[in-house]
C-alpha cells in the first residue's frame, strides 16, 4: 500500500527515519528520490540515529558511498545521481 508522509520541520523528518531505523533489517535498500534541499541527508541522519550509530551523517554528494559503522548494523549511505546508467553503477563497484 503506497503513503504519503508529509513533514513539516526537519525533526520531523529526523523522527521519521529514526522510526524506520526501528523496523529495519540488514538488507533493506531505501531508495531517496528529490532535488537537492529535500530533506533526503536530514532523514539518512534519523534512520543512522534510530540504528545506534553515533557518528556524524555528511551528505556522500563528493563521496560515491559513506559507511557508517558503530549501530545495529552497518549503514551504506550512496548518492547514485552522478551515475548515468547501469553501467556505470557496476564500475563503480557498486553491483554487489
Ligand atoms: N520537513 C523538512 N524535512 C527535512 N528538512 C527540512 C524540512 N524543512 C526544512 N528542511 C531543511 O531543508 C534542508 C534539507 O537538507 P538535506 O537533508 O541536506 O537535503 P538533501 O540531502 O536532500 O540535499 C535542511 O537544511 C533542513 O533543515
Ligand atoms: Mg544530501
Amino acid at each position: 500500500m503506497l503513503q504519503t508522509i508529509v513533514t513539516r520541520r526537519p525533526e520531523e523528518t529526523h523522527a521519521l527515519g529514526e522510526s524506520w531505523a526501528g523496523e529495519a533489517a540488514p538488507g533493506w535498500i531505501i531508495g531517496l528520490v528529490g532535488h537537492l534541499g529535500a530533506g533526503k541527508t536530514q532523514l539518512v541522519k534519523g534512520i543512522a540515529k534510530g540504528l545506534g550509530i553515533t557518528s556524524r551523517v555528511q551528505s556522500p554528494t563528493f563521496t560515491l558511498v559513506h559507511e557508517y559503522s558503530g549501530g545495529r548494523f552497518p549503514l551504506y549511505h550512496l548518492d547514485l545521481y552522478r551515475l548515468e546508467d547501469e553501467a556505470a553503477i557496476r564500475s563503480a563497484g557498486l553491483d554487489q
